[in-house]
């Protein structure tokens, strides 16, 4: 298989996740799959709203899972987008999520199918990220 790695399970479960997907008024399915540091992972769809601005992400919806479970530590994070020809990215808000809980150097792949797919880091999508000199407290 073209782009086999390490990640080939979790990016199929973040395409099992998109099956989930609430989307009848993009119709656009995505589907995220969260590696924990325990070696779970917990999955994510988008879902949509009339609206619409109310939408939230696969990768959202997968990263305030995790944390509503008490998990924070994350490992990796495959997003897939079935309904795409070629490899769509996480929005700018998930982005800005992402780097909440997932260090720079994290992996983050994405794609539209096993084939078709961007094998990259949290610093890649979203690099000179800004605001750590923010403490958490
Ligand atoms: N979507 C995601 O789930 N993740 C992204 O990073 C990009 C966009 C969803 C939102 C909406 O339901 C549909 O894709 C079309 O924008």
């Amino acid at each position: 298989m073209k782009n086999a790695s390490k990640y080939d399970d979790l990016f199929a479960q973040a395409m099992e996740a998109a099956v989930n997907a609430y989307a009848p008024y993009s119709h656009f399915r995505v589907g995220a799959a969260l590696l924990l540091d325990d070696g779970s992972v917990i999955t994510g769809a988008n879902v949509e709203n009339r609206s619409y601005g109310l939408t939230n992400c696969a990768e959202r919806t997968a990263i305030f899972h995790a944390v509503a479970m008490g998990k924070r530590n994350f490992t990796a994070i495959a997003i897939a987008t079935p309904d795409a020809k070629y490899p769509v990215g996480p929005c700018g808000a998930c982005r800005q999520v992402i780097s909440e809980f997932m260090p720079p150097e994290a992996p983050v792949i994405f794609g539209s199918s096993a084939d078709n797919r961007i094998e990259t880091t949290v610093e890649g999508v979203y690099p000179f990220d800004s605001l750590h000199e923010l403490q958490k407290t």
